[in-house]
């Protein structure tokens, strides 16, 4: 039996935990892998493109452990009540082969995004970041204004969206959550919420090169946390951003990013920090309080690999409410495959199926 976490599952797990205790366990374990870069066998990802969006495939694995995350990306589908990103994956044992976890990961790449952002941003943003701009306030919104107001300290959100209702319904959660001393502002326009904000996060969904944020809305010592260009030909930031002189750049695993993050703006030789070098002290998140620090996210296997690898652990630990799923056969013998389908069905189906009964009376 394969280990199971669907809807229900996550509500459970999350529900157990609360939002903000989940991503920042997950940011520890996001942390920890990409701590341990070189373990990992590393590729960008496989995307099949059509008009309306992206399909992707994002495997790795260290050796001992493997993942998979299916991803979608198609902005237009809210119009049509859908979400923009659903997802699910795979855990599995290197060793055997046999799938360990099968997972939903709508809900969790959310989580993961939030994770990741928060971590990057705990080494790339000043320290006494407390005003946060949220332009972008859909479905991922929620989940970036949790992380931040609990692992950054953010006590200021400065919301805004094309869909004014986008912004009612994240206003409307925040509320609700209460989160202790935040502040939360409604405005009109990306201009007007970027004004005094430390953190600027895009988390936009539009198949183009969209300008979210022109090179005016930009002031020294901001940290901007670009999220939704994450695909070729879909970049939220001015290129002129990313040419200041006082710009740094991180991004998560360098050829994926050069396709797919707003740097696919830049040519080849501009120059980008992958994130593990932060983390290992090879190179810094900002050098200066007045420097413009970009993590410029489009969301790496790895962290999806943390993030189940997380579930799975926390799966086990509460035996009461597992579930499981019969995805692989469970044989006493491996080579008579065939006597699994031959021994479920009843004897008058399956003469009447498979023919003379003689067919069906191997043990399986
Ligand atoms: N980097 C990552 O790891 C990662 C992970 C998940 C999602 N994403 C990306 O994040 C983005 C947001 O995802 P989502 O699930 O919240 O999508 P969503 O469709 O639920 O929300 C996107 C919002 O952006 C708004 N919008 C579009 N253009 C805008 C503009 N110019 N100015 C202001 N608002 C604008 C839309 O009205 C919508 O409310 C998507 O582009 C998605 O592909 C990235």
């Amino acid at each position: 039996m394969v280990e199971y976490i669907g809807i229900e599952g996550i509500r459970r797990i999350v529900g157990r935990m609360g939002p903000a205790a989940f991503m920042e366990g997950l940011a520890a374990e996001i942390e920890a892998d990409y701590g341990r870069w070189n373990d990992f066998d590393k590729s960008a990802r496989h995307a099949i493109h059509s008009p309306g969006g992206v399909i992707e495939l994002m495997p790795t694995s260290d050796g001992r452990m493997y993942s998979f995350k299916y991803v979608n990306g198609h902005p237009r589908n809210t119009a049509r009540g859908l979400l923009t990103v659903t997802a699910f994956g795979v855990l599995a044992d290197v060793e055997t082969g046999y799938p360990l976890l099968l997972s939903e990961l709508t809900v969790t790449t959310a989580l993961r995004t939030a994770a990741m952002s928060a971590l990057a941003a705990k080494s790339m943003a000043r320290t006494d970041s407390h005003v946060m701009a949220l332009i972008g306030n859909g479905a991922q919104s929620d989940f970036q204004a949790i992380a931040f107001h609990h692992m950054l300290g953010i006590r200021q959100l400065r919301l805004y969206d094309l869909d004014s209702l986008a912004t009612e319904k994240l206003a409307r959660n925040l509320r609700t959550l209460n989160l202790p001393g935040m502040q939360v502002t409604c405005c009109r326009s990306a201009a007007e919420a970027v004004q005094g904000a430390d953190i600027v996060t895009t988390l936009t969904a539009d198949k183009r090169n969209a300008i979210v944020l022109t090179p005016g809305m930009v002031v020294p010592g901001m940290h901007i946390n670009a999220v939704g260009g994450d695909s070729p030909g879909k970049t939220e930031l001015h290129a002129d951003i990313l040419r200041r002189s006082d710009v740094r750049v991180v991004v998560e695993y360098e050829p994926q990013s050069r396709i797919e993050g707003e740097i696919q703006q830049m040519p080849a030789s501009f120059a980008v920090t992958e994130f593990a070098e932060v983390l290992s002290g090879a190179a810094p998140g900002r050098a200066s309080p007045a420097e413009v620090t970009i993590f410029d996210s489009v969301g790496f296997a790895l962290e999806d690999y943390s993030a189940l690898r997380y579930l799975h652990k926390l799966q086990l630990e509460n035996a009461q409410s597992r579930q499981q799923i019969d995805l692989i056969p469970d044989i006493d013998n491996p080579k008579n495959l065939f006597g699994l389908l031959a021994h479920t069905q009843s004897g008058a189906a399956r003469q009447n199926a498979w023919g003379p009964s003689q067919l069906a009376v191997t043990p399986g």
